[in-house]
């Protein structure tokens, strides 16, 4: 029969992943609005910002505002692609801090303008240092399953850029499928493997839902024994350097999904659709996820 766990984490990436790709520039004030009250629904640990160039991501570029502003805990997780990025988000008092790197070359040369080797280099010094100032570190990895330039990535490939951030000391790998592509029987191969390959690390999935996939292999995961998700509240969500990324699978429809397994979240649905309610005036499209849709009709 089928092995689940009796708990889960959700990791909300909707203040990050979810407006970084806006076309609309979302105010700071509506951004902390959403933030809190993604937090009132049982949100625990959530990505708030990055500290990128505001040249390249210009919705991320009040960062530094949305960190005095949010009311930070533990595992308030910012991105920071490199040194400088890292730098500022320490003055910000960043507890938690992600770095990312795609397992793709021609991804991460149009994502941070360096080969992932390139990246890995720059990114050795500062991790250690992180791990010595005691700091939270989160590995992102990208193109985990496909690349929009590349195609399709060696499963081998992808274990050994994870093995790198392990030997570094992060504390998490989060791996992603940033185009929606891979489908449940892939899902569950990858993270079966990184689950016996990385034992003692924290091991997150990160799905996005281009092809309405994600859920299922988020069920496929579980079986492979992951229970920490990154997801998005209104399934917002895209990288603007990964040509077809959309959003990252729904919060609430995992929170859903989950319950109706008698896994718990800690996530209250009712509250995260008011979340919700707060920030979809001001993104650029409807947002049709199937709890929320249930909830404006009163049905949830
Ligand atoms: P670059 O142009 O090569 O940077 O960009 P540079 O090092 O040559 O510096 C150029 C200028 O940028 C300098 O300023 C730097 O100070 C400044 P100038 O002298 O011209 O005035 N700069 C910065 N400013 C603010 N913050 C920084 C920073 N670094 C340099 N951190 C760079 C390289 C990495 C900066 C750029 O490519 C970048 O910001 N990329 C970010 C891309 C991004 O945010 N992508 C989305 C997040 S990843 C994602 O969504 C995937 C994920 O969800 C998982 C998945 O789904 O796959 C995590
Ligand atoms: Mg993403």
């Amino acid at each position: 029969m089928f092995s689940l766990p009796k708990k889960v984490t959700l990791i909300e990436v909707g203040p990050r992943d979810g407006l970084q790709n806006e076309k609309n520039q979302v105010e700071t004030d509506i951004k902390i609005a959403f933030i809190n009250k993604l937090k009132e629904a049982g949100i625990t640990e959530m990505e708030l910002t990055s500290f990128v160039s505001p040249k390249w991501v210009p919705q991320m570029s009040d960062a530094r505002e949305i960190m005095n502003q949010a009311d930070l805990t533990e595992r308030s997780i910012v991105l920071a692609p490199n040194a400088k990025g890292v730098a500022l988000a320490q003055e910000a008092g960043a507890k938690s801090i992600a770095v990312f790197v795609g397992v793709s070359n021609t991804f991460n040369q149009k994502n941070i303008n360096r080969t992932t080797d390139e990246s890995i280099e720059a990114l050795t010094p500062v991790i250690f240092k992180l791990k010595e100032e005691g700091i939270f570190v989160r590995a992102c990895i990208s193109t985990a399953f496909y690349c929009p330039y590349e195609g399709k990535i060696d499963v081998e490939e992808c274990i050994e850029l994870c093995r790198k951030f392990v030997a570094l000391g992060v504390d998490e790998l989060s791996v992603a499928d940033t185009i929606g592509m891979a489908n449940p029987l892939e899902s569950y191969e990858l993270f079966i493997r990184l689950r016996q390959a990385f034992p003692t690390v924290l091991l997150t999935a990160h799905f996005h839902d281009t092809r309405k996939m994600a859920l299922a292999n988020i069920f496929a995961s579980l079986q492979a024994g992951i229970d920490r998700f990154d997801t998005s509240a209104g399934g917002l969500g895209g990288c603007p350097f990964a040509d077809g990324a959309t959003g990252n699978v729904a919060t609430e429809d995992v929170v859903n999904m989950l319950a109706s397994l008698n896994i718990t979240t800690g996530v209250d649905i009712k509250k995260l659709c008011e979340a919700i309610d707060v920030i979809a005036p001001h993104v650029s499209h409807p947002i049709e996820t199937g709890m929320y849709q249930l909830y404006e009709k009163g049905r949830n």
